[in-house]
């Protein structure tokens, strides 16, 4: 039995904010059981739901030396679809009222301490990981304290690390005095071959240098972040480490996101029924959201974080244009950004029966927009993977997305003369080129219904289930790990 441990700071369903929480809650139920014993650590925040909280039982407390201050480490443990999660707790750097704040010193505090405490937790809690899988810049400092002091007692000796990528934007930086402060490592280590990045600390950099593998999660954008454009400063040690770095597709929980057995869609479907059904929840939502009750208007959905990753640029420069012309509804479920919520609040007061802004969070909304919608927009800056147009497409819902990053590994554009493709793409991160491919799809919904279904079939029959990418991770981890005695 090989032993893996993932460390993120969120995962389903315990905590989530976006599609990290969703792969670290998914992944780890795919893994072959018989050979691999995985196990995830995640931070306790006072702002999980009680009902979660409730799940937890205590496990073990100590005090770790932290910030030149010795700092309470409680561990708690809880089960969830048969996978054990720890959760470090510590009130005074995890009581926030959201997971994350914009706060970027706090946040190096609070995951820097998080590092230490996972790897400090192993001996208590009896599991020797053979290999640490981590999951962004939160985590970037485990490979890096396994190494500088960990390493040095013998349970910890051979530890492999992975590190994920799942969005290079962030990556946990601050000035070095401070992070070396916090953190307790020498200088030594803040220097351009290791934490050092443009003269900031950078943890994420930290990760990269130190971990034995790094993936990411898509083929296409494993080469988009060895370029300057996609980058985001890093470009240099990831092509420095190009030989260790690969990209393996994210995939989605087909048992929770399932149009035949979804109890959050009022009207459930499958590949020969969606003809009926899927107008029905169309209707049943203009209801619910005060739109327009038409069976026969093309219904966008847009579920998202409201950020200018998502593209939400080019959707401002043409959404006025499109709404006042073309035939169209648009649903939006998001939170992010203050001027894409209030962008979506001013088309919603102006254009109410075509566009309906859910300004808020909500799980079964974000089901029932998937289940209703015709097409499902995606424009996105950069798209390290993308879970959403996944959902999408196993809903039945065509993808209009920028042919970038895992939207370009996962969307096959449609070919009207061969009847190939699965949604609607666009190259350029240009408005009207986006506007244009609305357009084109809205064309082949209203004038040829039979190729539009043909693609839904398609979208339908796809699979992004994890299967083969649970593959993919698991021979990563056999290489690293080796054969174990
Ligand atoms: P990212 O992780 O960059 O936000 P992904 O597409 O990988 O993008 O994952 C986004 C996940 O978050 C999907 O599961 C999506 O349904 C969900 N999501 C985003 N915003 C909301 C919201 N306001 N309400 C419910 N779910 C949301
Ligand atoms: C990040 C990325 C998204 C990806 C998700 C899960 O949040 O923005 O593209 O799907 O992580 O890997």
């Amino acid at each position: 039995m090989k032993n893996i441990l993932f460390v993120a700071s969120e995962g389903v369903p315990f905590i989530k904010t976006g599609g990290l929480a969703d792969v670290v809650g998914s992944l780890p139920k795919e893994l072959d059981k018989q050979y691999f014993d995985v196990r995830v650590i995640l931070p306790k925040y006072t702002c999980m739901r009680q009902e979660m909280k409730d799940r937890m039982e205590f496990v073990t407390s100590f005090y770790m030396d932290f910030d030149w201050k010795s700092m309470y480490v409680g561990i708690l443990k809880a089960e969830a679809d048969g996978i054990t999660y720890y959760f470090i707790d510590n009130e005074e750097l995890f009581n926030t009222w959201k997971p994350y704040t914009d706060d970027a010193l706090f946040e190096i505090k609070r995951f820097s301490f998080f590092c230490k405490a996972a790897l400090s937790a192993l001996p208590t809690i009896g599991f020797r990981p053979d290999l640490i899988h981590c999951h962004d810049w939160q985590t970037g400092l485990i490979p890096v304290y396994l190494k500088e002091r960990f390493q040095a007692n013998e349970f910890y000796r051979g530890i492999k690390t992975v590190m994920t990528i799942h969005n290079l934007r962030f990556q946990g930086k601050w000035n070095v005095r401070d992070v070396e402060n916090i953190t307790g490592l020498s200088g030594y280590y803040f220097t351009p071959d290791k934490l050092e990045a443009y003269k900031d600390a950078n943890l994420l950099k930290g990760g990269i240098v130190y971990a034995d593998a790094i993936t990411t999660v898509s083929p296409t954008y494993a080469e988009e972040i060895k370029t300057q454009y996609y980058g985001e400063g890093l470009d240099g040690i990831l092509n420095a480490r190009s030989h260790d770095l690969r990209g393996i597709l994210n995939g989605i929980d087909y048992d929770v996101f399932n149009p035949e057995t979804d109890s959050r869609i009022p009207n459930r479907y499958n590949a020969s029924n969606f003809r009926a059904m899927k107008v029905k929840n169309k209707t049943d939502l203009q209801t619910e959201l005060g739109l327009k009750v038409d069976p026969d208007t093309f219904m966008i959905g847009i579920v998202s974080r409201l950020t200018d990753q998502k593209g939400f640029d080019l959707i401002a420069y043409v959404m006025e244009e499109m709404l006042s012309l073309d035939a169209i509804q648009v649903v939006v479920l998001g939170t992010g950004e203050e001027r894409y919520e209030n962008m979506f609040r001013y088309f919603d007061a102006k254009y109410s029966d075509k566009l309906a802004a859910n300004i808020y969070y909500s799980e079964d909304l974000s089901h029932k927009i998937y289940a209703a919608s015709d097409a499902f927009l995606m424009p996105s800056l950069f798209e390290p993977c993308g879970l959403s147009q996944l959902m999408a497409l196993r809903y039945g819902t065509v993808p209009i997305v920028r042919e970038t990053g895992g939207l370009k590994d996962t969307v096959q554009p449609y070919n009207e003369y061969d009847g190939t493709g699965t949604g609607f793409s666009f190259a350029n991160y240009n408005a009207h080129e986006m506007m244009h491919t609305v357009r084109y799809a809205e064309k082949v919904y209203y004038d040829d219904r039979k190729a539009w279904n043909k693609i839904v079939q398609r979208d339908m029959a796809a699979d992004f289930s994890w299967k083969k990418s649970a593959a993919q991770y698991q021979e990563m981890y056999d290489w690293l790990i080796g054969d174990k005695q």
